[in-house]
This record gives C-alpha cells, structure tokens and sequence, in this order.
C-alpha cells in the first residue's frame, strides 16, 4: 500500500484529484470506479473545477459506481444516483450511456447484482477503483464479516452505518438492504484509491493499513491488493504506528524517489 499523508483535508483531495486526472489521461478509455459519502463531494468539486479548467475530459470515461439502497428508485433524493448527479455527473460533459449505477429498485436485486459485475467485465473491468472508508472498516457497503471474496450483491446494514447515513433519508429510516460491489470485485480493480480524512476515521484507517486481515475489518482486504493508494489527512492518519515510515517514504505525499 502507498501511504500518502497531507496536511489537511484540502490538500488531501487535491492529491486525490491529482491521482483521478493522471488516471484518465492515461487511458483512452478509461474505467472509473466511484464511491459516494461526505469525503467524496470535495473530490468531485475539484474534479469539476479541473473539468472547468480544461484539465480533464470525461467524455471517454465509463463509470461504474460502488453501491445503492435497495427499494431506493434514481430519482430518490437519498440514493446515490441523485448524489452522483449533485457533485458530479450534472456539472461535466460525460456520456449517460457510459454511466453505470445499481439500480435500487430493481424487483430482483440478487439479478441486479449479477447484471451489475456482467456490465463491469464487458467494459473490461475497473481501472482505478475510488473508495471512501466506514468508521466501522466497510468499503462501499461490505459491513464487517463480509466475505473477502465477495462479489456483488445484497448486504444487511449494521445499525451504525444506517445512523450514519441518517441525515440523508431523515425523517424516513435509512434502508435496511443495499447492492454493492462485492470485496473480490474491488481487488479485482487495477488500481485502487482510498481517501479518509478527519479524526473518525483514524482507528478505521489504522486497522486497514496496519491491522491484521480479517473480515472483522473488510478494508484490511485492501492488503491484498497489489496498487493501492491511501491519501490521509493528518487526523484520518493519527493513530498509524508506522507513521513516521510513511512520511519518510512519501514527505507531505509526494512520490516516492530514489537518490
Ligand atoms: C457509505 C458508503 C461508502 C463510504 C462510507 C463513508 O456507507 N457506502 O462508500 O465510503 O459510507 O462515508 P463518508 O465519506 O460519508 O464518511
């Protein structure tokens, strides 16, 4: 794992976007895995400034987005389809028919889950995977105790990722089921980039990074993954042991050099 620590938020999703737009310059046509969260929409927004700029084009780009609530229809203020359009798909020139979301209201999610890793196979699979982190340690929905060879398909929700996810559906409850990608679709990405920042993540990062691997903490997958790249904030990077390492390695998340 590539460990990049920043000083703040800010200077973390500009790493971040940094590492999206050299992505997509590199391929013609590029496979963009998505997540959603409070930790992406500043992501988005500099994406969509750089769009504004002339410094990315997702016009070739084909997305595929992590994860919806079962029941939850597109045009649901509260599912991710309506968040990709607010902080991303509604301000930039992309092809629709290269947008790829869950459908929440599928009547058969098990058969939306399997339609879902047919469509990322066709397009040739995910070339840089965009993940957030749970303070429980899930990525996209895949709570603890998910297999680590999963493949897409319905999850329960624990209690504690429904109240964090409150705030979107209040005062209705947050869904009990949602479709998402499974652990084994996600190390099955080319390149994967994990953003954390603030202090609630700390214990959630420092287990995925440093902890032993285990379904108790789906993210410590990622271990097994070959490029991954975390950019931390200094509060989502406080509890890392190795710390130190990491910033020798990568000083304020620059690229690693040789002498
Ligand atoms: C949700 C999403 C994840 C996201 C996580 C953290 O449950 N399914 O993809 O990474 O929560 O979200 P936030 O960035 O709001 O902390």
């Amino acid at each position: 794992m590539k460990v990049l620590i920043l000083p703040d938020s800010a200077a973390a999703t500009e790493r971040a976007a940094g590492i999206v737009a050299a992505f997509l310059a590199s391929e013609a046509k590029p496979v963009l895995g998505l997540a959603t969260g409070e930790t992406m929409r500043p992501l988005y927004a500099r994406l969509v400034a750089m769009w504004a700029a002339g410094q990315v084009d997702f016009v070739p780009v084909t997305t595929f987005n992590l994860d919806e609530y079962v029941g939850v229809p597109a045009d649901h203020p509260a599912s991710f389809a309506a968040f990709m359009r607010a902080n991303l798909f509604d301000h930039v020139t992309i092809n629709p028919a290269r947008i790829n979301l869950l459908a929440g209201d599928a009547p058969d999610p098990d058969a939306e889950a399997l339609r879902y890793e047919e469509a990322i196979t066709a397009a040739g699979g995910i070339g840089l995977q965009v993940l957030g982190i749970g303070r429980n340690g899930h990525v996209a929905f895949n709570e603890p105790t998910s297999s680590l060879a999963s493949r897409t398909r319905v999850k329960t929700l624990t209690e504690a990722t429904r109240r964090a996810n409150a705030a979107a559906f209040a005062p209705d409850p947050v869904p009990r089921f949602a479709i998402t990608l499974g652990i084994g679709t996600i190390l099955a990405a080319k390149r994967c980039l994990l953003i954390a920042t603030g202090q609630s993540k700390a214990d959630a990062v420092a287990r995925m990074i440093e902890g032993p691997l285990g379904a108790d903490c789906p993210a410590t997958a990622l271990q097994m993954h070959r490029q991954t790249t975390v950019v931390l904030d200094e509060e989502a990077a406080s509890n890392l042991r190795l710390r130190d390492y990491y910033e020798t390695v990568h000083p304020a998340g620059a690229e690693a050099r040789l002498p």
